[in-house]
Order: C-alpha cells, then sequence, then structure tokens
C-alpha cells in the first residue's frame, strides 16, 4: 500500500476530508456513544454492524470486518485504486493534487508494469483483429460452435491466436517491445535454438487457439487463457505469473462485475468458457478463478463486488471437492457462500444450455451444511443399517453447529432419510459434543463450525492488552514516556507503536500496513478505546501495562523454572537460575 505521495500531502488530504462527512455520502450514520453507526454497505446486514470513529477517521465493520482510512473506504466502497480515490477524495476537498514525488525506483517499476501492460492491451487487440480474419477462421468457427454469439464474443474481448510461429512477436517487435519485455509479459518464449546468426529465436506463446483476455477490474489487460481448438493439450494454457499478474488473487471478468452495481450475489464458476456462456444466457456477477484453487484472497476481492458468494462449480468430483475446499475458505473469511449443485455432472456452460436460464434460476442456491450433507449422504449405503448409523453419525456433527432454524429443518431431512426419531439424532448431537468436549456445555449449539479442529496451529498468544495500549496511546492522551517498545511483543505491534509515537495518526498508519490481513489488524488496533476522560485512559493505559508486565514476567519464570528442571541439581548454572526466578517471584508478588 506504498504510496507515492508526498505524507504531508496525504496528511492535508484526510484532515481535510471527514471521514463521517465522506461515509454519510454513501450510508445513513446514526451517532450512538462516541460513534456513528449505520448498515454496513459492504455486506447485507439487518441491524448495524458498520461504525466510524470519527476521533481516530477510521471505519470498521464489526460483522464483515471491512475497515480503514477515509482513503480505504473510497477504494471500496467506489471499487477503485488507491490513486482514483485519492484523487476523488482531492477533488471534493477541492486540494490541489500534488506534484508527484519523486522516487525513482517507484518510477522505473512503475514504468516497466506500464509497459507490461501496453504489450497485453496491444496482444489482446491483435487476437481480437485477428479472429475476424482468415488467420483466424477456425478459432471463430470454434467459439460460434461452442454456441457464443458475436456480442458476447465482443463484450470479453475474445480473440485467436494464429496458427503462425510469431505474427504477436513480431508485431509486437515491431511496435518497440523488446524480446525480454515479451518474455516476462508471458507473451513469447525464447526457442532453444539460435538461427544461423547466432541469434536466439522466440515465439509466440500462444497459437493456433482461442483467446481469452484476462482483465482486472481497473480495466488492465494482466494475462490470457488461451482454449485449444481440439484435443491438442494442454486444452488450456493460461499466462504464468507475471509482475502485472498473480492468478492467486484476481478472478477472470473482474472488469465485467466491478460495473454491475447492487448485485445481491456474485457468482464463482471454474471455467472461462462457464462465464461467458452464463452471460450469452443473461446471468449476472459470474466471474472464475484463474485455473487454480479458491484462495483467500480472491474471496476477499469477491466481497467486494457482492454480499454473498455462490459457488458453482462443476457437477464431477473434482468441482464438488473444491466446492467444500471453497466452503471453508468463505467461512473463515467470513463470507456468506450458497452452493449451485449442478445435476448430472454438468458444468455450469452444459447446464445452461441444456436446461436455459429458466432452469438455471430454478437451480436452487443450498447452504454449505445441506451441501456437505448431501455429499455425506453419498459416501453411505443408506439400504443398510450401518449405513444409516454411520451417515447419522457424521450428519449430526454437521447439524450440531447450525442456528436453530436451519438445526431443525436438517434433523427433519435426517429423520425423514435414516428413520431415526428426533430424539435420537439430538442425543448423538449431544454425544458427538461431549466427545469433543468432557466438561459439558449447557447443551447449546456451537454457533460456528470455525471451531478450532485437532492439527490446527496452537493459538496464538494473547496480545489483546498491548492491542488496547496501543488504541490508548493512539488518542494522544497517554504520556508517551509510560510505555515502552519492549512492551509489545510482534513486530507489528512494535510498528505501530513506532509510528504513533513518530507522530503518525491513525488514519495514516493503517496504509502503512503490508498487506490485507495486517491492514485490518490494524485498523481494528487503532479504533478508539471507550473512555470519558484522560483519567479514564491513563488508569486503562496502567491496567493494561500491569498485566503485560506481568505476563512477560510469569513467562520468563517459566523458561527459568524449565531451565532448572532441566539441569542436573549440582549443575554449575542452578543457583544463578534460581537467583533470577526469585526475584523474578519477588516483582511478580509486588505487581
Ligand atoms: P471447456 O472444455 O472449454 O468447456 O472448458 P471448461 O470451462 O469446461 O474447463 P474445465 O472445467 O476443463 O477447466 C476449468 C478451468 O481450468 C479453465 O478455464 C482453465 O482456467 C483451467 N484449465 C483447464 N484445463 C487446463 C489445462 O490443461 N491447463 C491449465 N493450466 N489450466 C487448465
Ligand atoms: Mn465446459
Amino acid at each position: 500500500m506504498a504510496s507515492r505521495y508526498p505524507a504531508a500531502w496525504l496528511d492535508e488530504l484526510r484532515s481535510r476530508s471527514d471521514i463521517v462527512q465522506v461515509v454519510s455520502g454513501y450510508v445513513g450514520l446514526k451517532k450512538s456513544g462516541r460513534k456513528y453507526w449505520g448498515l454496513c454497505p459492504f455486506h447485507g446486514e439487518k441491524t448495524a454492524s458498520f461504525s466510524v470513529d470519527a476521533e481516530h477517521q477510521l471505519y470498521y465493520c464489526f460483522g464483515c470486518k471491512a475497515g480503514g482510512n477515509v482513503i480505504n473506504f473510497i477504494m471500496e466502497i467506489e471499487r477503485c485504486s488507491f490513486q482514483e480515490a485519492v484523487e476523488l477524495l482531492a477533488e471534493r476537498a477541492h486540494i490541489p493534487m500534488p506534484e508527484m514525488q519523486e522516487d525513482p525506483e517507484y518510477e522505473l517499476r512503475r514504468s516497466r508494469r506500464l509497459r507490461l501492460l501496453d504489450a497485453n492491451r496491444r496482444a489482446a487487440q491483435f487476437y481480437h483483429e485477428t479472429l475476424f480474419k482468415p488467420e483466424g477462421a477456425a478459432a471463430l468457427a470454434y467459439l460460434r460452435r461452442r454456441g457464443l454469439s458475436d456480442g458476447v464474443i465482443r463484450k470479453f474481448g475474445l480473440g485467436a491466436a494464429p496458427d503462425q510461429w510469431s505474427a504477436l512477436t513480431d508485431k509486437l517487435t515491431s511496435d518497440g517491445f523488446t524480446a525480454e519485455e515479451l518474455v516476462t509479459a508471458g507473451l513469447a518464449v525464447a526457442g532453444k535454438n539460435k538461427n544461423a546468426a547466432g541469434e536466439t529465436r522466440y515465439f509466440d506463446m500462444f497459437r493456433n487457439r482461442a483467446i481469452f483476455p484476462i482483465i482486472d477490474m481497473y480495466k488492465n489487460v494482466i494475462a490470457f487463457g488461451g482454449r485449444s481448438l481440439g484435443k491438442q493439450e494442454p486444452k488450456y494454457l493460461n499466462t504464468s505469473d507475471t509482475p502485472v499478474f498473480n492468478k492467486r488473487k484476481g478472478v477472470y471478468a473482474a472488469n465485467l462485475l466491478r460495473q454491475q452495481r447492487h448485485l445481491d450475489h456474485v457468482i464463482l464458476v471454474e471455467g472461462y468458457m462457464d462465464v461467458v456462456s452464463l452471460n450469452q444466457f443473461g446471468v449476472e456477477g459470474v466471474c472464475a478463478t484463474l485455473g487454480t484453487a479458491l484462495t483467500a484472497e480472491q474471496a476477499r476481492l469477491l466481497r467486494r463486488f457482492a454480499p454473498a458468494v455462490y459457488l458453482g462449480y462443476d457437477g464431477d468430483s473434482a468441482g464438488q471437492h473444491a466446492i467444500l475446499r471453497g466452503l471453508e475458505i468463505m467461512e473463515q473469511e467470513g463470507i456468506p457462500a450458497r452452493v449451485l449443485d449442478f445435476p448430472d455432472g454438468l458444468d455450469p456452460d452444459e447446464f445452461i444450455r441444456r436446461d436455459g436460464l429458466e432452469g438455471f434460476r430454478r437451480l436452487p442456491a443450498i447452504s454449505p451444511a445441506v451441501y456437505r450433507l448431501r455429499r455425506l449422504k453419498e459416501q453411505h449405503d443408506l439400504s443398510t443399517r450401518d449405513g444409516k448409523i454411520g451417515y447419522s453419525r457424521a450428519a449430526a456433527e454437521i447439524i450440531r453447529s447450525l442456528d436453530p432454524v436451519e438445526r431443525e429443518t436438517c434433523l427433519r431431512d435426517l429423520s425423514v432419510e435414516t428413520g431415526f426419531s428426533r430424539e435420537i439424532l439430538l442425543e448423538q448431537m449431544e454425544l458427538n459434543a461431549g466427545k469433543e468436549n468432557p466438561v459439558r456445555e449447557s447443551g447449546i449449539p456451537k454457533k460456528s463450525v470455525s471451531a478450532r479442529r485437532p492439527g490446527d496451529s496452537p493459538a496464538p498468544p494473547d496480545t489483546s492488552a498491548q492491542e488496547t495500549l496501543l488504541s490508548l496511546l493512539a488518542t494522544g492522551q497517554i504520556p508517551k514516556d509510560m510505555i515502552s517498545e519492549k512492551d509489545f511483543d510482534d513486530d507489528e505491534l512494535k510498528s505501530i507503536y513506532a509510528g504513533l509515537i513518530s507522530g503518525k495518526s491513525p488514519a495514516a498508519l493503517v496504509d502503512t500496513a503490508p498487506d490485507d490481513e495486517t491492514h485490518s489488524r490494524y485498523v481494528r488496533i487503532l479504533l478508539s478505546p471507550i473512555a470519558d476522560s484522560t483519567d479514564q485512559l491513563i488508569s486503562m493505559a496502567n491496567q493494561c501495562l500491569a498485566r503485560i508486565r506481568k505476563s512477560a514476567l510469569q513467562k520468563r519464570y517459566d523458561t527459568l523454572m524449565s531451565q532448572i528442571g532441566a539441569l542436573p541439581p549440582d549443575d554449575s548454572s542452578v543457583p544463578a537460575l534460581l537467583k533470577e526466578a526469585q526475584d523474578v517471584q519477588a516483582k511478580l508478588r509486588l505487581l
């Protein structure tokens, strides 16, 4: 999130773009306590969990965990880049744009990326034009045979890579691109054998294929997928990662998604062809992963376009497996998900061709639990007693985690399927709960399935007191010398501390986070604490410090004791260790 604007200018932009006023332009806000509250514009909700913190100039949704400063808010709501958001706010606040800060390295990287994007754009144009020329006749015939109309071919900018060795490379080289640039962009490959003059020869990466340009939400052509026109392998050839393309971060058709406002869900499918085909039939909000399994980054990207995601993977067994994995990711990211379970092993393209838009609309969007139960049922032979028992046990495990309404419906279905009464199934659920947690807790079912499972990494150390301390420090009302860097365990906390000490505002600090995850953590930490007076703030800080220092001492004490325990009693270092342990214990008592 590094920016190329002078920090002081950005500070001014932020301070003249009051976050409450800016957000009010999009979301109805009501003041309650020290914060403003409204319905989150980034996920569907009926009760307000979206908050705006006027003091620290941050927003945060306690539901979907979206958050940031005023620039981040504009980026999310307008679906634009940092730069575009900054320009929009500057215009709104009538602040002239600064002379761009001179940063040669940044400029170099930027101009290289721009060159690659330019090469990609020209390549896309070349492929698209070729499609309607004799060299593209085979690809055009192929796309038409697959039922695509000229309208949808143009909408997606589909193209043809001619059946020639270096048509595109020659064209772009004559446009002034170097062979290295074309190789970096993934458009050309270097041949193994040199020509008569001893020079390396370069060939087109895509030959004799139908071309699907991959365009990001800012309309940059970032990569290509090439479909073979017949049985040649590989069926799809995709651009590998390049300086402008990371297949784990983007989705196919992001450019179109961004134009579709007020979608109530995004439909995620597996193939380019599925996206194009569903579009042709009039389905909105469709996109695809780029030949890899769904990643958390992609899930978060999708959340920007709609409040829920429908997984519409192929109806074959690979697709079904991918759905189960995809559902886990959605759950981890807190994104409501549903599944379109295509019948008869069909993929979305095949299904909509067979059953039409009507059939597609009739396809139920089933809940993750119902989907999991469906898959589970297939693994058991319900005509046998053992099958019914095994299925009931496993199903009870899933049903246990549901909210009461869905639990009741699923229980009823399960009872019909297995012949076990509702009461017996309930008892099974209780039994399962007991196995996992021997101390029976009031029988209240767990709300979420994101509970830790065996094999997960251990719980992270408790840094809540340190985080609260930082939010107190961020108010600017705590004496700075109360706290030192040593009070913080991890690097992120240390760097927030350093930023605050150097005078950065919370809203400026969140932009220094290196990635989305850290950004979200920074925002959460830097929200202003609830307190009415400076005295109260200081007393809270003292409590945090006591907790932090106490737990540091306790940790030191435990380490010393286990060191001592591991040594023979007559070891020469034991007395010193014991002495330190006693000192630590004395300090602990004082606290
Ligand atoms: P059609 O056969 O054209 O209908 O393709 P499909 O959309 O049914 O594709 P499929 O389900 O086979 O694959 C889905 C996605 O996986 C494609 O859009 C590609 O991104 C990727 N993919 C498929 N085959 C290959 C391959 O051979 N190599 C690579 N790298 N990716 C592939
Ligand atoms: Mn297909």
